[in-house]
Order: structure tokens, then C-alpha cells, then sequence
């Protein structure tokens, strides 16, 4: 487990190297193997006068016309200096956007690990012709060629393909300097999607909440990071009830991590909390066969949480941040909770349990009230895996977003349109916390109506928020997926790094 991925860094001869450079150099005087440029449609995007002229050779040749999707590789071009020059095209003018050249730089690197390159050169479209800030343009290429240069293979014996080792990026020498903290910060920040990635991909099997729990510690004190955790003695002493039902099934221990991120001369904190449930089989509600699938998925939350405070630590933002991951195995046996059974959470209100398999919300509620006690955040925000119910709302590409507070559901939404982890506002009525009545306990698990499930999960949890300034974030769609994108493989997203990482700047 500690083995797993160490950073998009390669290890050469025992010295670690960054993957992503900014270059400047004069494509018609210096030798380069392969020069990835970028073609728009109906309009000259660059700034290098042998660059446009390339585009327009490439342009001639009749399959290739700029469009979305189209391909070409020209070798042993007369003016400039390039084994191969890889045309991608991008569309029309118009449609440029972060987005786009995001899914530009994923197709760079896809194309080439499946050409067996080892590094490249990626031409920067200019600010000028293209009408952009740098700052844009630079952060969508560098997210999309680094988050594209990850390959999931450690449990394949035969590995097709390799990462690339080294990506450069064409651009004017002031700009080499001027933008190396941005390089700086989005590699900072797309390492930690990629670290959340990898521990969403990995099987149940190697992640067994000790197992998870050892992973995230190891990596958050790499980062010198103070952890903390409460191992299942603690929880049991410190009465957490409703966690400690969830992981009664399971053969493995309970646990909650908190990890601080605490610079001197902070005013602020946010707490952040992740669901982290390693499996999740429903328990005796146990899941049909199919619902199971991806349920090694179900402690993305708590991946995010974990990666995001490892990226903050190389970030160093002005506020403290408290990461609090509770993570438990949903298994049956005999020694399992039981539909019907009635526990008592930390901040004492009992819970009735109609269903084993509303899990989620019953470790959250004790890990947002164990935060709010010891740590009295000013904001506080879970993210989690949450409903398939808002799977049914949103689809699988949008988190829904739950808040007692408009600013920060929108201060979220925003955040979620800038980094394209998406989010929606949804409703959060007090009208169906009558849905929540229990008729022996405090308040039940689940709803008595099975109309609007993403929105009384989250008003289960508001129950236990009190006063606080606090959002939900249901990310269960969006945590995980099948088909690959043009810049994240099947499996984990880390949906959520990089959302948090932006939306911390604005609280
Ligand atoms: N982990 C699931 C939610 C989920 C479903 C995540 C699909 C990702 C994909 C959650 O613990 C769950 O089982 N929720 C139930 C709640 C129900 C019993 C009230 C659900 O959504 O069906
Ligand atoms: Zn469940
Ligand atoms: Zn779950």
C-alpha cells in the first residue's frame, strides 16, 4: 500500500524530476523530437510565424482540418526542426475553452503514450491571436496534459504503456518566469486529484480501512502535516455511535483520521469531511449484485479530503484547514447492525436505522459533530458518495450541492464552473424533514418516502450542522467512472482536489 503512486514525479537513477517545464526555444534552430500543436478550425491561433505556416501545410492535406478530433503527424518538416509534428485539432474559434484545451492537452499525452514517446514539446497558443489571458491558458493546457499522463496499471503484469517523462510547453522566454508558480501550484494541485485517483481506483482488497487509513497518514505526514487518529478504542470510549454501527459488520477497525493543516497566524478555518466507507455492500440491506459494482468507490469523499490537504501543504494558503475522514468497512455479518436497531450519535440524538445501507450519512453526522466541537470551524463542508438519488437528479458528471447558506452553495457552484467539477444547487426544504420522523428514536436513517433521496439525506445531515456554516457535497455521480475521458481513465476521478483547492481562495 505505501508503494502506491509517489506523485507525478519520475524517479531517474534515485533523483526525482519534475514532468512539466515551460521552454522557450526557437523551433527552427533547435532540434526537438516531437512538437504537439494545437489547430483551430477557422482561425490562426499562434504566435510563431513557422508554427503558422506548419498549421497551414497541415491544413492542405485534405483529412485534417482543424476540427474537434481530427488527427495528423507530418515527420521531417523543411523549416522546422521536428522528428514528427503532431497536429490535434480543436475546433472552432469560439468554442475555446478552459475546457477545451484541457481535453487538447489530455489528447497530447493519450496520443503520444500510445505512440511510445517518452517526452514532448506542446505549442501554447498565443494570448493575442487567441484572445485569452496566459494564466487560462497555460493552467487548462498543464491540468489536462498532467491529469492525462496517469495510467492505473500497477495490477496489470504486462504494461502496454508508459507515462511520459518529460512535457514541455512552447512559450515566449517572459513567460518561462513569470508563470513558474502557476506550474508550481497546478502541479501541486493536480498531484493531489491524481493521489485521490489512485486510492478511489484501488481495490477493496488492499484498502481495508486500517490499510486506508495507514495510506493516508503516511502520505499527509510525508507532507509534515499533523495527523491524528482515533482508532475504534477511542471511537468506542468517545461515543461515537452511529460510526461505529456503520463498521460493526466488518472484520476490520474503525477509524477516523483528522489531519490539520495549520499555519501560524491563521484567522480562519474550514473543516473539510469525507466519507470513506473502503466497501460499501449495503450491509444486511445488502445491495443487489449489480448496485455493488463500484462500491470500492464509496470513500471518494475521504479521498478528496485527504489529497486535498496533502496539495494545501505545498500550496501554504493563509487559513487553517481541517481534514476529518472517518473510515469504515459496510459489511454483513453476524455481528452487524441490524434494520431496525436504534443508536445513539456523538452529539447524543439517537438514530433509528431502517436501512444498513444509508451508511454514509450515519458516519458523517458523527464526524461533522466531533469537528464542530473540537475544532468550531467557520465553514464546514462534507463531500461524499452519497445517493444514488442524485445520480437519478444530476447524472453521473454533477455533484449536487446542499447549503443552509446561499453564498457558499454558490461560492461552490462557481468554483465547480471554473475547474469543470461541475455542481448544481439543489434544494434543501425543511418541509421533508418530516420524512426523517422516527416513531421510537430521535430521527430515522432513511426517508419514508423514496421521492427526493439526495435531498433528505442532506437534510438528515443539517440535523447535525447546528449553527454552522455548512455545506454537502453529493459527488456520487461524478466520483467515479467507466469510460475513459480525454484527460482521466476509468476508475477514481478525484473529483473534488481540484474543486476545493479553488474554492478555499474564496471563503
Ligand atoms: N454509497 C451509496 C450511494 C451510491 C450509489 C454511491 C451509487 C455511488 C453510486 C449509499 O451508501 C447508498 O447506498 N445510498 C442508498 C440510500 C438509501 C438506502 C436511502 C441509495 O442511494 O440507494
Ligand atoms: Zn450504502
Ligand atoms: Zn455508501
Amino acid at each position: 500500500m505505501e508503494t502506491i503512486f509517489d506523485g507525478q514525479i519520475c524517479r531517474l537513477s534515485g533523483r526525482r524530476k519534475r514532468v512539466l517545464y515551460l521552454k522557450s526555444i526557437d523551433p527552427t534552430k533547435t532540434k526537438v523530437e516531437t512538437l504537439v500543436i494545437p489547430v483551430c478550425e477557422d482561425r490562426d491561433i499562434h504566435d510563431i510565424e513557422a508554427i503558422s505556416l506548419a498549421v497551414k501545410t497541415a491544413k492542405k492535406i485534405k483529412e485534417f482540418k482543424g476540427e474537434k478530433g481530427d488527427e495528423l503527424t507530418l515527420y521531417n518538416h523543411l523549416k522546422i526542426k521536428a522528428m514528427r509534428m503532431i497536429f490535434l485539432g480543436i475546433g472552432k474559434y469560439k468554442k475555446i475553452d478552459s475546457e477545451a484545451l484541457r481535453r487538447f492537452g489530455g489528447r497530447a499525452v493519450k496520443k503520444s503514450i500510445k505512440m511510445n514517446l517518452s517526452e514532448i514539446l506542446v505549442v501554447v497558443p498565443s494570448e493575442r491571436k487567441t484572445k485569452k489571458k496566459m494564466t487560462m491558458l497555460l493552467e487548462a493546457l498543464l491540468e489536462g496534459a498532467f491529469l492525462g499522463n496517469h495510467l492505473f496499471d500497477k495490477y496489470k503484469k504486462e504494461k502496454k504503456h508508459k507515462q511520459l517523462k518529460k512535457i514541455d510547453f512552447l512559450v515566449k522566454p517572459d513567460v518561462v518566469k513569470a508563470f513558474r508558480q502557476l506550474l508550481l501550484r497546478t502541479v501541486a494541485v493536480c498531484e493531489g486529484t491524481l493521489l485521490a485517483r489512485e486510492w478511489v481506483s484501488m481495490p477493496s482488497n488492499d484498502k481495508r480501512p486500517e490499510q486506508f487509513i495507514r495510506s493516508i497518514t503516511a502520505r499527509a505526514r510525508k507532507e509534515n502535516l499533523k495527523v491524528s487518529l482515533l482508532d475504534e478504542k477511542r471511537l468506542k470510549r468517545q461515543k461515537f455511535g452511529a460510526l461505529l454501527a456503520v463498521g460493526a459488520g466488518s472484520q476490520s477497525q474503525s477509524g477516523m483520521v483528522v489531519i490539520e493543516y495549520a499555519p501560524k497566524g491563521a484567522k480562519k478555518t474550514v473543516a473539510l469531511i469525507g466519507k470513506g466507507v473502503t466497501f460499501d455492500s449495503g450491509g444486511i440491506s445488502l445491495k443487489p449484485a449489480a448496485s455493488m459494482d463500484d462500491m470500492k468507490s464509496d470513500m471518494s469523499g475521504a479521498a478528496a479530503v485527504a489529497a486535498t490537504l496533502i496539495a494545501l501543504a505545498k500550496l501554504k494558503p493563509k487559513m487553517r484547514v481541517i481534514g476529518a475522514i472517518p473510515v469504515v468497512e459496510n459489511m454483513p455479518s453476524g455481528t452487524a447492525t441490524r434494520p431496525g436497531d436504534i443508536v445513539r450519535s456523538f452529539d447524543g440524538k439517537t438514530v433509528e436505522i431502517g436501512n444498513t445501507d444509508a451508511e454514509g450519512r450515519l458516519i458523517l453526522i458523527d464526524a461533522i459533530s466531533y469537528t464542530i466541537k473540537k475544532y468550531q470551524p467557520d465553514t464546514l463542508i462534507d463531500v461524499a458518495t452519497l445517493t444514488g438519488a442524485c445520480i437519478v437528479a444530476l447524472g453521473d458528471k454533477i455533484a449536487g450541492v446542499f447549503s443552509t447558506d446561499d453564498k457558499l452553495a454558490k461560492d461552490i457552484v462557481r468554483s465547480g464552473e471554473k475547474t469543470h467539477e461541475r455542481c448544481w444547487q439543489m434544494p434543501l426544504l425543511d418541509d421533508y424533514k418530516e420524512f426523517l420522523k422516527s416513531d421510537f428514536a430521535d430521527i430515522r436513517n432513511i426517508s419514508s418516502t423514496q421521492w427526493g433521496g439526495a435531498i433528505t439525506a442532506a437534510l438528515f445531515l443539517s440535523e447535525f450542522a447546528g449553527d454552522s456554516r455548512w455545506a454537502h457535497i453529493d459527488i456520487a455521480g461524478p466520483a467515479f467512472i467507466k469510460n475513459e475521458t480525454e484527460y482521466c481513465g476509468a476508475g477514481g476521478t478525484g473529483f473534488g482536489v481540484r474543486l476545493f483547492c479553488d474554492l478555499l481562495d474564496k471563503l
